[in-house]
């Protein structure tokens, strides 16, 4: 078998670093192909695995290897705690796109829309592959598979479809886009169909958002509160989704 320290340098350029035990063990459980993951401990990371991921075990202890922690810290910018990290393949951009299209969609599209916050794009990441949302998708120039996205979504984004389209190219169905102005959403039944869209952190929705929404949409403040955090917004709109939602998609 290859050093796993050459068969890291000779993907690191186009793959996608999992960084730590978590990113790994989502990345994995969510059909990620791994073609090499490194621990500074494999004893240590199997009784990891023991514990917290058992489904896991026999794929851990034939795709872990161990390397010198002076080894393992060229490989990432920051060292992660758990001492583990790999490489994973990057989903085709074609297959995510089959993904967002696909129907009858049974889940919601997340869209955030122009999106300035790395951690808030992880953060929302998370969230979508939480309540089972079909993608994620970003408009404007925010990469959704940087390197701090990925480090914010532990490994989710090969738990949905993320990409980043622009607005004339979000995938079909009703756009709900949330806004402190809208209506309160309390009203309104989202449909599985559904495509929620959430303004950038700074200046919120886009002119070109809007004019594409078929439903503006609030979430409820007390008077004097201008607005919520933006991955807040998407978990308590996906938790409407999910608790009084669900009605059947549109016929396509
Ligand atoms: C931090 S807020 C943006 C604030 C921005 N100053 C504005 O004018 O909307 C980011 C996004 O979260 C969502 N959001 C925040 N609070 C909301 C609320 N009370 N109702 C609906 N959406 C909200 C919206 O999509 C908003 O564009």
């Amino acid at each position: 078998m290859t050093d796993p320290l050459i068969r890291w340098r000779e993907r690191a350029g186009d793959a996608v670093l999992l960084d730590g035990f978590h990113a790994l063990k989502h990345a994995l459980r969510f059909g990620a192909e791994v073609p090499v993951a490194v621990t500074t401990d494999r004893k240590a990371t199997l009784a990891l695995a023991d514990e917290l991921a058992g489904d896991l075990a026999d794929t851990l202890d034939a795709l872990l290897t161990e390397v010198p922690a002076t080894a393992y810290a060229t490989l990432v910018p920051r060292p992660h705690p758990t001492g583990v990290a790999a490489l994973a393949v990057r989903p085709a951009r074609e297959t995510n796109l089959r993904a967002l299209a696909r129907t009858p969609r049974t889940a919601p599209v997340v869209v955030l829309d122009e999106p300035r916050n790395l951690g808030n794009a992880g953060a929302v990441i998370r969230l979508a592959a939480g309540f089972g949302a079909t993608g994620v998708v970003t408009t404007g120039t925010l990469d959704p598979w940087h390197p701090t996205v990925v480090r914010g979504g532990a490994g989710l984004h090969f738990a949905t479809a993320v990409e980043r389209l622009g607005v004339d190219e979000l995938p079909a169905g009703p756009l709900f886009a949330l806004d402190p102005e809208g209506e309160d959403i309390r009203g309104t039944v989202l449909p599985d169909d559904a495509v929620l869209a959430f303004g950038s952190e700074r200046s919120g929705l886009s002119a070109a958002l809007r004019a594409r929404a078929d439903h503006l949409l609030a979430l409820p403040m007390r008077p004097q509160v201008s607005s919520y955090n933006l991955a807040t917004s998407v978990a308590m709109t996906l938790y409407h989704w999910s608790a009084f939602g669900g009605a059947a998609p549109a016929e396509s």
